[in-house]
């Protein structure tokens, strides 16, 4: 009978304790994107070859934060808290994505990452 109420008590702690439901996990990121940490190593290894410096195409410089805040010849590289209004992220986004120019398309992690930190407001974190 005392065995019975042990595994019984056990059970009851370890349904409390199990923390979160299966999946909520998923959705929620463990931290916030960063831009040092997810999304300059990508744009620096796919983009920065047509993106840096003065002779940038489309004026659009992806080499640090502050030459992408300025934004390019057609306006705003991003909008912060709006990746759907963000060039730099719709251009990455869809089946045909239109960047980077002549190189296979971004992974979709790397594109959710990027998605991520303009939603969470483009921060230079
Ligand atoms: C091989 C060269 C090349 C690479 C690599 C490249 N781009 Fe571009 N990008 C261009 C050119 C050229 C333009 C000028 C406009 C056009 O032709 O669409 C451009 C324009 C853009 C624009 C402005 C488009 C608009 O709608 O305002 C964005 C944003 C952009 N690129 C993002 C990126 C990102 C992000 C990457 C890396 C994932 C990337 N590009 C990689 C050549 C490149």
């Amino acid at each position: 009978m005392r065995n019975v109420t042990l595994v019984v008590g056990l059970a009851w702690i370890a349904a409390v304790a199990g923390g979160p439901p299966a999946g909520a996990q998923e959705k929620t990121p463990a931290r916030a994107a960063s831009f040092a940490k997810d999304v300059q190593p990508v744009l620096k290894a796919s983009c920065s070859k047509c993106h840096t410096g003065k002779d940038a195409k489309g004026g659009v410089d992806l080499s640090s934060y502050a030459a992408m805040k300025k934004g390019g010849k057609s306006g705003p590289v991003f909008v912060e808290g709006d990746p759907d209004k963000s060039p730099l992220v719709t251009s990455i986004s869809g089946d045909k994505p239109e960047m980077p120019k002549k190189a296979a398309p971004l992974t979709k992690p790397q594109v959710a990452a990027i998605s991520a930190w303009v939603k969470e407001g483009a921060k230079n974190n």
